[in-house]
């Protein structure tokens, strides 16, 4: 075969199902432009100046003719829609038993971080036949993750997290990049993913790692930036405790009602930043904002030690 790389290989759970939906588009495409240019190069011959065609151009309707354009059409577009949404959903909702890795995007690097600790910049080591959830954001401007092997593609962007996942069905080294212009050095801000076999990966996680989790090293910043002063034993002023906090429904004051809201990693992240933008019922908005204090991995950090304070309805993480 010719050594023509026109497609990257395929390397994850998903890569055959998109690059199914995506050859089906293109061959649909196919056909009706050869339908459409083959009835030209017809028409223009048979019409061409001087041929002896029938050239009465009497009127004629047919229902059945018009029945066929419009059903036929909306029949495929509904087909395409249906199918390429099941794929959708597949690649959005993130599988329940995922490992996690906290990817942040800064002009122009990829920095990584695995919960139990170990830290990466423009190479992340996975495990082999276990989906992994990648929650991003940025520290400055907007980048996109980028695996083309994985057919997966994410936007990193400042002040926000964004999540997404992919299993790797094969070992082995596979491009990372940017994908969004992300100023000067966007063309190098790329790396690789390594796909290992379990048992080499628990042994690369071991090797050379400090031994502290996200969520211990979250606990001495919890104390660095003082805020177990308020949210600690012996507070100094009525704040929340955030045992159990995470993942259930918190009470936020607006206004004179309350609303529910989910205490998710958002939820989490506004309330250090933005304290003032969702103040919990019954106490005071007093908290002041970290707002350009905290650097991005330090963030994931701390949020990793108030996950680990427990989930709300009991389940410890
Ligand atoms: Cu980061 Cu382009």
């Amino acid at each position: 075969m010719w050594d023509v790389p026109l497609f990257p290989e395929q390397a994850s759970t998903t890569a055959a199902r998109v690059d199914a939906l995506y050859f089906a588009l293109l061959g649909m495409s196919f056909f009706f432009i050869a339908l459409i240019y083959g009835l030209l190069l017809f028409f223009g011959i048979k019409y061409r100046r001087g041929s002896k065609a029938d050239r009465s151009n009497r009127v004629s309707t047919s229902h059945t003719i018009e029945a066929l354009w419009i059903g036929i059409p909306l029949v495929l577009s509904i087909f395409f829609f249906v199918w390429a949404s099941r794929v959708y959903f597949e690649l959005y909702n993130v599988p329940r038993d995922a490992a996690e890795v906290f990817v942040v995007g800064k002009q122009w690097m990829w920095y990584l971080q695995h919960p139990e600790g170990k830290r990466e910049t423009n190479e992340l080591h996975v495990p082999l036949g276990r989906p992994v959830k990648l929650t991003l954001t940025s520290q400055d401007v907007i980048h996109s993750f980028y695996v083309p092997a994985f057919r997966m593609k994410q936007d990193a962007l400042p002040g926000r997290y964004t999540t997404t996942w992919f299993q790797p069905t094969k070992t082995g080294r596979f491009h990372l990049y940017c994908a969004e212009y992300c100023g000067t050095n966007h063309s190098v801000m790329g790396g690789w993913v390594v796909v290992m076999e379990p048992a080499d990966y628990e042994r690369w996680l071991s090797r050379g790692s400090t031994g502290e989790s996200m969520a211990t090293a979250g606990a001495k910043l919890f104390q660095q930036y003082h805020c177990s002063g308020c949210h600690g034993d012996n507070p100094t002023v009525r704040a929340p405790r955030l045992e159990g906090v995470f993942g259930g429904p918190v009470p936020v004051q607006e206004g004179k009602s309350t609303r529910m809201v989910v205490a998710d990693d958002r939820y989490l992240r506004d309330s250090i930043l933005m304290p003032q933008s969702q103040v919990v019922a019954g106490y005071d908005p007093v908290m002041p904002s970290y707002e350009g204090q905290i650097s991005e991995p330090d963030l994931l950090q701390i949020i990793a030690y108030i996950k680990s304070l427990g989930r709300n309805g009991g389940d410890q993480p």
